[in-house]
C-alpha cells in the first residue's frame, strides 16, 4: 500500500544536513537560527486535468530555489502527496482528505513545533481540503482553482488563493458584455464534447441573464453527430445578431465556414468564443491551419469577438517579456531534469497561469514571513493569523502582480479582444476591472470592427429581416401598391368590359334583334360595380396583412 503514495522531498534532507553542519561550525548560526517550514502539495498526478501537480510542479521548485537564496532566515521544505494510481480529478477528490490526514498525523502535525503550510495546485478538491485546513488552523494557499466557499471566513479562515481562473465570475463575463452593447437577444451554442470549462460557463451564464437578455441555447455533441450549422445560422438570422460560440476551435472554424457562404461574415454578426487562456491543450483559435480554406476564415475572424479568461500574456501578468522567458526557459530545464513531471520531452506545453500561480504563492508566503518575522507576537503555526497578512493586498512577484481581495481570493483578470485583419491576430480592447466583487470592464482602447469603432447592435435598425415598417421608404412602397392598385383596376375594368361586351351583345342578340352597340346604361353600371369592389376588398386585405407579418 505505502508504496503507492509517495512522499517526495526534493532537497530537504541535504538542506537540514549543511544547515547542521554549518552551525557546528559557526556560533553566528545559533544567533540566527532560520525558522524551519514545511510545506505540503497533495495532489493529483497526471495529464488528465489541467491543474495537476505534475503540470504545476516546476512552479513549486523554481520558486523554492529562488527563496533559498533571497530569504536566508526561513527554510523552506516540501513534500508532495499524491498517489499515482488515481486518475482524475474526481477520484482524487474522493481521496484527498484521505490522503493528507494520513500524512498529517504520521509527521505528528497536530504536535510537532514546525509550522506545516498546504499550497495545493486544487482540480475538485479545493474545499474539502479546505475543511481539515481550517479544523488544523493550518495556512493554505490554493493556486489553480478555487471555491466559493473562500468568502465564507468562518467556514475558511485560513484559506488564501492566487489561482487565476475567474471560477466565481464565469457567468458575468458574458452577461457584463452583453450589457455593455445593450445586447438583449443572443443565441449561446454550446458542444458538450469540448473542454469542460465550457459547460461551467453555460450553466452559469443561464442562470444570470434573464430578465435582461434573452437567450437561445442550443446544446449539441460535436462527437456524436455535429450540429448544422446551416440550420444554425438561418434560424439566428432571424431572431439576433449575436452568438457566444462555447466549442473548440475547429468546430468555430466550421461554424465561420458556414457563415461565410451565407453572406454572415460582413459586420452585421458577431460571434463570440472564448478560451480559458491560450493553451494547445485547450484549441488554438487561429484562422491559419494551412488548408485550402484558410483565407475564408482570415476574413471571417473579423466577426469575432474573443474572450481570454486568464491573461497570461506578460502584459496581463504584468511582468516584462524578458523576465517571462527567463521564467519560461527554468520550468522548462525542470521539466527536462525531474522524472517526476513525465513530460521530460516538453511535449505536453507548460501551462504558464498554473506555472506563474505556483510561483507566486511561495513567494509571497516567504514575502509575508519574512515581514512577520520582525513582530515579537507573530506565531507562525497560528495560520488564522498568517492568512489575515494577505488580505486585500498587492503582491509583486517574480511572475507577475497578484492582488487579493478582502477573502483573500485572487481578481482575476478576463481580457476581450478583436481581430487585427492586418496582423491576423486578436487585440485586447477591453479588460475586466473587479471591485468589491463587482464585475465590470474597462475600456483599453477603442473596438476596431470592419473599419468602425463600433460593435453592431443586437437587432439591425430595420429588424431581423429588414423589413420594419419604418424602415420600408415610405413613397417607395405607396407607389408600388398603387401601381399594384391600377394594373388590377386595368386589369378588371378590361375583362370586365369583355364580359359585358359579350353579354350585352348575347342578350341584345337575344331580345329585340337591336344592334349590340346599343347599349343599356343601367346593366353596364351593375355588372362593373361588382367586379371592382371584389378586386379592391381583396387588395385591402393583402395590405392589411404585410405589416403583421414583421417580426416583434
Ligand atoms: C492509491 O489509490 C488506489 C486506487 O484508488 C487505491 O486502491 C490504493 O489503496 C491507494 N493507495 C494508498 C496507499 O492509499
Ligand atoms: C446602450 O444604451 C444606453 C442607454 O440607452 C446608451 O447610453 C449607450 O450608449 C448604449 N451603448 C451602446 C454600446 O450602444
Ligand atoms: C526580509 O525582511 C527584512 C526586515 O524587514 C528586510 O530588510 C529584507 O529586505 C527582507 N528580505 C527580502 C528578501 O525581502
Ligand atoms: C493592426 O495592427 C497593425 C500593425 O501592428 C497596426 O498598425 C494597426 O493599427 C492595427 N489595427 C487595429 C485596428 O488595431
Ligand atoms: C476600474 O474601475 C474603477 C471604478 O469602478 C475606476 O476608478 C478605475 O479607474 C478602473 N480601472 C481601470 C484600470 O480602468
Ligand atoms: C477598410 O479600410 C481599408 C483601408 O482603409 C480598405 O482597404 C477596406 O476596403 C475597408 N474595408 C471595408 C469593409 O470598408
Amino acid at each position: 500500500m505505502i508504496h503507492e503514495l509517495r512522499f517526495m522531498s526534493p532537497g530537504y534532507h541535504i538542506f537540514k544536513g549543511l544547515m547542521w553542519l554549518c552551525c557546528a561550525t559557526s556560533i553566528l548560526c545559533l544567533t540566527a537560527k532560520p525558522l524551519d517550514v514545511l510545506v505540503v502539495t497533495p495532489g493529483l498526478t497526471g495529464f488528465s486535468a489541467t491543474a495537476t501537480i505534475t503540470r504545476a510542479g516546476p512552479g513549486f521548485e523554481v520558486a523554492l530555489h529562488r527563496l533559498k537564496t533571497a530569504y536566508t532566515n526561513i527554510a523552506f521544505s516540501h513534500v508532495y502527496l499524491y498517489n499515482r494510481s488515481i486518475p482524475d480529478c474526481g477520484t482524487f477528490a474522493n481521496n484527498a482528505q484521505y490522503i493528507l490526514s494520513q500524512w498529517f498525523y504520521e509527521q505528528d502535525g497536530d504536535r510537532g513545533t514546525m509550522p506545516i503550510y498546504m499550497v495545493t495546485t486544487g482540480c475538485f478538491e479545493p474545499a474539502l481540503l479546505n475543511q481539515l485546513a481550517a479544523a488544523w488552523n493550518m495556512f493554505y494557499i490554493t493556486v489553480c482553482s478555487s471555491d466559493e466557499v473562500i468568502r465564507d471566513k468562518s467556514k475558511s479562515p485560513t484559506w488564501i488563493n492566487t489561482n487565476f481562473f475567474p471560477t466565481i465570475f464565469f457567468g458575468d463575463i458574458f452577461y457584463r458584455l452583453f450589457l455593455m452593447q445593450n445586447w438583449t437577444s443572443v443565441y449561446v451554442v454550446l458542444d458538450l464534447d469540448s473542454i469542460p470549462i465550457y459547460q461551467l460557463v453555460f450553466g452559469a451564464l443561464d442562470k444570470l441573464v434573464r430578465p435582461k437578455v434573452r437567450t437561445v441555447n442550443i446544446q449539441y455533441s460535436s462527437r456524436k453527430e455535429g450540429l448544422d450549422f446551416h440550420a444554425l445560422l438561418k434560424s439566428f438570422a432571424t431572431q439576433s445578431r449575436v452568438m457566444l460560440f462555447l466549442g473548440s476551435a475547429s468546430q468555430l472554424r466550421l461554424l465561420l465556414l458556414s457563415a461565410a457562404a451565407r453572406g454572415q461574415t460582413t459586420g452585421e454578426y458577431v460571434f463570440i468564443a472564448a478560451v480559458p487562456f491560450p493553451y494547445k491543450v485547450q484549441g488554438i483559435f487561429t484562422w491559419q491551419t494551412f488548408d485550402q480554406n484558410d483565407e475564408i476564415i482570415r476574413a471571417a475572424y473579423r466577426s469575432v469577438i474573443f474572450v481570454t479568461m486568464v491573461d497570461a500574456s506578460p502584459s496581463g501578468l504584468h511582468v516584462t517579456e524578458a523576465q517571462l522567458d527567463d521564467l519560461k526557459s527554468k520550468w522548462n530545464a525542470e521539466f527536462k531534469r525531474n522524472p517526476f513531471y513525465g513530460n521530460q520531452d516538453l511535449r505536453d506545453e507548460p501551462s504558464i497561469p498554473h506555472l506563474a500561480s505556483a510561483n507566486a504563492a511561495m513567494e509571497m508566503l516567504a514575502q509575508v514571513l519574512n515581514e512577520s518575522m520582525t513582530d515579537p507576537d507573530f506565531d507562525p503555526r497560528n495560520g488564522r493569523a498568517l492568512a489575515r497578512r494577505f488580505l486585500s493586498r498587492t503582491f509583486d512577484t517574480s511572475s507577475g502582480r497578484i492582488s487579493l481581495d478582502q477573502f483573500g481570493d485572487r481578481t482575476p483578470s478576463v481580457s476581450v479582444s478583436y481581430f487585427n485583419d492586418t496582423t491576423g491576430d486578436f487585440e485586447v480592447y477591453i479588460r475586466s476591472n473587479i471591485t468589491k466583487g463587482d464585475y465590470r470592464y474597462s475600456a483599453v482602447k477603442p473596438v476596431s470592427w470592419f473599419n468602425g469603432s463600433h460593435l453592431p447592435p443586437n437587432e439591425p435598425m430595420c429588424g431581423y429581416m429588414g423589413d420594419k415598417l419604418e424602415c420600408r421608404p415610405r413613397t417607395g412602397i405607396q407607389t408600388r401598391e398603387l401601381f399594384a392598385g391600377v394594373g388590377v383596376a386595368v386589369v378588371a375594368l378590361i375583362v370586365g368590359s369583355i364580359c359585358l361586351g359579350c353579354l350585352i351583345r348575347s342578350r341584345v342578340l337575344k331580345d329585340n334583334g337591336a344592334p349590340w352597340w346599343t347599349l343599356n346604361g343601367g346593366l353596364l353600371e351593375a355588372s362593373a360595380r361588382r367586379i371592382f369592389s371584389l378586386k379592391f376588398c381583396q387588395s385591402l386585405k393583402q395590405l392589411q396583412r404585410y405589416p403583421s407579418q414583421a417580426p416583434d
